[in-house]
């Protein structure tokens, strides 16, 4: 079988598929979400990866590296749970460049300390981070607001590049607005709005928030408000309805890969196996939401400023 050839360009976090035959083959994932733990030190009301799985040590985790580079994955973004929490982070980072991937952690931001962000100045493609807008909406639902902006303004002062992702949890623009004016003021390059997904915490979120019938509306509001200001970073919206089924990747802290989100599928997840027992190209081969994450990954079905 012959794959397409993929690549990434970290300066619009985007990949170039090209077609084979007319048809975009990949031997496996372009990007994984690779969870080094499902602990956390906060309780998001809408956190779609609870503390109910155990992690893997660092052993697991490089033959699990050496799995997903075998099935030609590009990039990782080392996410949780709570990513800092990881006593060994440091290795594992390092381990995640040596191997030559491509390389984003993603955190909520509180734990980074002036030590924490020296380690990883040069060695990120990105570090994203949460706002979900202005500090009391953020501290209802998320926490902490004041310690994740230190956290943020110490990854900036490294020229580390910083992303923002912005929940939106209803049909108000101001706290998008607000998220959006401060991840500008410290300099992130880019602002990802998300849809919220009933998967964990999240399905407990009413319907009006998971069903937002208001969500292009609020896209264009954001669009007209960038071009109109001095705002700088590229903003996205990922619109599950848009993009479809199992388009995320995510390795999960005990080994089990799953994609998602999988709306009216069990946990809104499509199961494809554990990383510890097969190849990801072959759970790759049998995966059926392929092309709805290779059409996300190159941007097809994204949003985009
Ligand atoms: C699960 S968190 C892990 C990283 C880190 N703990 C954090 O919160 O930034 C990764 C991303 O998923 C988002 N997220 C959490 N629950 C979600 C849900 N139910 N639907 C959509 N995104 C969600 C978070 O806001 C964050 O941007
Ligand atoms: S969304 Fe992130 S910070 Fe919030 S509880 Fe979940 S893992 Fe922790």
């Amino acid at each position: 079988m012959e794959y397409s050839k993929a690549s990434y360009a970290p300066e619009d976090n985007l990949y170039q598929v090209s077609p084979v035959q007319g048809e975009l083959r990949t031997r496996g994932p372009l990007n994984v979400g690779f969870q080094v733990t499902r602990r956390c030190n906060l309780k998001c009301v809408y956190c779609s990866e609870p503390p109910n799985l155990p992690d893997m040590n660092m052993q697991q985790i490089a033959y699990a590296f050496k799995n997903l580079k075998k099935a030609g994955v590009l990039k990782i973004n080392l996410t949780g749970g709570e990513a800092l929490l990881r006593k060994d982070l440091r290795e594992i980072v390092d381990l995640s460049n040596k191997m030559g991937f491509h390389t984003a952690v993603d955190s909520n931001a509180t734990l980074v300390t002036d030590e924490m962000a020296d380690f990883l100045s040069g060695k990120l493609v990105y570090f994203e981070t949460t706002i979900d807008g202005k500090p009391e909406t953020h501290n209802r639902v998320r926490g902490k607001y004041d310690e994740v902006l230190r956290g943020a303004t110490k990854i900036v002062a490294r020229n580390i590049p910083l992303y923002v992702a912005v929940m939106v949890l209803g049909k108000s623009i101001d706290d998008l607005k607000h998220s959006l004016v401060v991840a500008n003021e410290l300099g992130a390059s880019k602002v990802k709005f998300l849809s919220p997904i009933p998967k964990g915490r999240g399905k407990e979120l009413p319907d009006e928030i998971l069903n937002n019938d208001s969500l292009l509306e609020l896209w264009g509001q954001l669009c007209e408000y960038v071009g109109k200001t001095d705002i700088k970073p590229q903003i996205t919206l990922a619109d599950w309805k848009k993009i479809g089924q199992g388009s995320v990747i995510i390795v999960n802290s005990d080994g089990s890969v799953v994609g998602g989100p999988s709306h009216g599928e069990d946990n809104c997840v499509t199961h494809l196996g554990n990383i510890l027992e097969e190849s990801v190209a072959d759970m790759w081969k049998r995966y059926p939401h392929k092309l709805n994450h290779i059409r996300k990954y190159t941007g097809e079905t994204m949003y985009i400023s």
